[in-house]
């Protein structure tokens, strides 16, 4: 397929290639699934076009899709998480690929309409791109599209809006709100991918600094908690009274950014919305505090607030740009304020990326099978439960049975 992608260097497929195999042997999940359905074939004779942070995990899923039958075409959610290793890696062995690290804006469009361009059947999404371009540019795609999943937090978002304004033309699985997905890649992969991306590009220590987590879902949850772990003070900032309660008796301090500005050391934003760090915060800040965004979109922190507060603006090493203010103190901002653990690491670890990418391509399957209306579709409690066996399986892990007995007392049948 090198010669149907669009990647930068078809030269670097053998070492691409090598980080999807070491991801491979990792998610036995996905090769539980890959052996159940090879014979079977059951995505024969489908276009499937995905638009996923582009590193070897995703590689790794498109492959076991095509192996299943599907013809996979591929772009990155995000100019800055492609691996062009992983891409040449990945077209050499049947994916067509469109994407390489730090396209333009105008490159990011024109390789998500390149997968667009296979007419796709089904659909993974990321963030809710691929979708809009289908729902506005590519109109012409829709009657041909069965349905697809969408893997993150704000893609569901764009995705419910879309359903409430009665728009969306093609059924959609919510793979983020499946128990398997949130509880363990938000949480758990995202506390651990933030903070390896932060150290691998600062070196700089955590324990006794103080670091300010702003949002306390799911993924903020899991930054915080690994925080701790590191030796940090925490803060949490909300805009939820539930979540800061919950902040606060996990054993967090919680006060409004405005408070928390002022002292931090590291500041992660993990909110899905925008302006969580802007003009008034920078102002307060510490000199050296440095700022990263692990939400879907780089609008967290405000960069053009960061722009403008500057005196003068340097790359102090790769993937950390310094700004420095009127008054001296510096502002240094990692992976230009886009998802930290994907833009400047490499994402989730791949034993829990095999949970949501098991999702994933259940999900489709399921699609396949399955009538659905034109809505947000939740991933079948069965679907879920099937991941989290496979899962304690690949751990060599086992659970207890209900008995019979045990089950009618649940149920209450034999409440007096
Ligand atoms: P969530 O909905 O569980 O949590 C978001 C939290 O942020 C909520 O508690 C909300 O009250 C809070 N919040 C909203 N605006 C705020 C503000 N201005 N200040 C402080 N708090 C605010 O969402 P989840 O699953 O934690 O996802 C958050 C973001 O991370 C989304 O954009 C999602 O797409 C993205 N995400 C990133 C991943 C990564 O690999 N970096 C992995 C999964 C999701």
């Amino acid at each position: 397929m090198i010669e149907k992608s669009t990647i930068r260097d078809p030269e670097l497929a053998d070492k691409g290639w090598k980080k999807i195999q070491w991801v491979a042997g990792r998610m036995d999940i996905l090769n539980e699934i890959l052996k159940e359905y090879e014979d079977e074939q059951p995505l024969a004779g489908k276009n499937l076009a995905i638009c996923l942070h582009l590193e070897a995990k995703t590689a790794y899923m498109a492959y076991v899709a095509n192996k299943l039958g599907a013809r996979v075409a591929i772009c990155g959610s995000n100019p800055l998480s492609t691996q062009d290793d992983v891409a040449a890696g990945l077209a050499a062995h049947g994916v067509e690929v469109h994407s390489w690290y730090g396209a333009t804006d105008e490159e990011y469009r024109e390789h998500i309409n390149k997968v667009l361009d296979i007419k796709p059947d089904l659909i993974i999404d990321d963030g809710g791109d691929l979708v809009e371009l289908v729902h506005t540019k590519r109109k012409d795609l829709i009657d041909k599209i069965i349905g697809g999943s969408e893997e993150t937090t704000t893609g569901i978002h764009r995705l419910k809006a879309m359903e409430n304004d009665g728009v969306l033309a093609f059924p959609m699985m919510a793979v983020n709100d499946a128990l398997c997905k949130y509880l363990f890649d938000n949480r758990y992969g995202t506390g651990q991918s933030v903070w390896d991306g932060i150290m691998r590009t600062t070196n700089l220590v955590v324990a006794g600094k103080n670091v300010v987590v702003a949002g306390y879902g799911w993924c903020g949850k899991g930054v915080a908690m690994r925080a701790k772990g590191l030796g940090g003070r925490v803060i949490v900032t909300e805009v939820d009274p539930i979540k800061a309660s919950e902040a606060w008796m996990d054993g967090f301090q919680v006060m409004p950014m405005q408070e928390a500005a002022k002292v931090g050391d590291f500041f992660i934003t993990v909110t899905g919305c925008k302006d969580v760090i802007c003009r008034e915060h920078f102002k307060v800040m510490k000199d050296g505090a440095v700022l990263a965004n692990a939400g879907h979109f780089d609008v967290e922190i405000s960069k053009p607030d960061l722009r403008e507060l500057a005196v003068k603006e340097e790359e102090a090493r790769n993937n950390i740009q310094l700004y420095e203010l009127a008054d001296g103190r510096k502002i240094y901002l990692l992976a230009e304020g886009r998802l930290v653990n994907l833009a400047a690491g490499d994402g989730h670890p791949a034993e829990i990326m095999d949970m949501s990418f098991a999702l994933q391509l259940s999900s489709l399957l399921y699609l396949l099978d399955n009538k659905m209306t034109n809505a947000v579709h939740k991933v079948p409690v069965e679907i879920d439960n099937k991941v989290a066996r496979l899962k304690l399986k690949s751990l060599g892990l086992a659970v207890d049975e209900l008995s019979k007995e045990q089950e009618a007392y649940l149920s209450g049948w034999q409440h007096e």
